[in-house]
């Protein structure tokens, strides 16, 4: 994909003008920033307003400038900036863990990928987005309101048709076989490995998200008992820096945690001798 020909729900190349009915990603620096659709009506910041109809038949990558002066750079949104305007009914992965998970699990256009704990719908739509335009996602959610709100997050991401909702615990199996991929992210991940074991294609890739050692552990026991080798469990840790000539420098505050990440794979059993 050339950086930037498409946008997050967007499955072939786009054209490079703005059209009227377009989501954009209005840039002010890295606090200020909004989603819009481009449609008749003002945008207003704390620095004024513009018509967002001015915006259609602009190039993508240009600046608008405010009825105060204030430019604001005028970007096709990724599948991240999306994301960070989505509702969350309850807390979401953080994009360091979702990239490398994503990474591991080696997703690709024409996966089928099993979730479970859909939550907000911020891990379904960076899994959407991988195994774009070919592939699906099934994803399992028991919390009928947080099921409800993740569907309107991935329909607004534009990757409706990518993902197929359940709401059910899978715990005593998924309704689909064969897949590539499974991914848990809820509190007690352990009761999730058998059914993922069912569900997998012989080495398909699991993908656990555990905010403590303790589930991390209790995770770990039930892959080796449910017939999975552990490739690893890692925390990753990021710091942002500052990037003012003279001053650059890590930021004072940083995540110090978010979550541990275990990638495991399915072993079939050894047939007899
Ligand atoms: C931390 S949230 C997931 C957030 C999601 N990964 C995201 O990035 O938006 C965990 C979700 O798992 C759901 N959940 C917990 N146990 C479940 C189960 N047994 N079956 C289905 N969903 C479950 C909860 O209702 C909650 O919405």
């Amino acid at each position: 994909m050339v950086n930037g020909s498409r946008g997050p729900g967007e499955l072939a190349p786009l054209s490079r003008e703005i059209k009227l009915g377009d989501r954009v990603l209005l840039y002010q620096d890295a606090r200020r920033k909004w989603i819009a659709k481009v449609e008749p009506g003002r945008f207003h910041t704390h620095r004024g307003y513009f018509e967002l109809a001015e915006l259609v038949g602009k190039e993508y990558g240009g600046s608008i400038r405010t009825s105060m002066g204030q430019n604001l750079a005028v970007f096709r949104p990724r599948a991240l900036d999306i994301v960070e305007s989505f509702d969350r009914p309850t807390q979401i992965l953080y994009p360091k863990d979702i990239g490398y998970a994503l990474f591991q699990l080696g997703v690709g256009n024409g996966d089928r990928v099993l979730e479970v704990g859909t939550g907000s719908g911020a891990l379904t739509s960076a899994l959407a987005r991988g195994i774009a335009p070919d592939g699906q996602v099934f994803t399992y959610e028991m919390r009928p309101e947080f099921l409800r709100a993740a569907k309107a997050n991935v329909d607004k991401a534009g990757f409706g048709s990518l993902v197929t909702f359940h709401n059910k615990d899978p715990t005593e199996g998924f309704d689909e076989t064969g897949v590539d991929a499974v991914v848990v992210d809820l509190g007690d991940p352990w009761r999730m490995v058998r059914a993922a074991y069912g569900a997998l294609v012989g080495g398909g890739l699991l993908a656990g998200f555990t905010p403590t050692i303790n589930q991390l552990e209790k995770l770990a026991i039930a892959l080796r008992e449910g017939g999975f080798v552990i490739l690893e469990a890692v925390e990753l840790l990021m710091r942002e820096f500052k990037t003012e000539a003279g001053k650059v420098r890590p930021e004072t505050r940083m995540i110090g945690h978010t979550a541990y990440v275990t990638i495991a794979r399915k072993l079939l059993p050894t047939p007899e001798a």
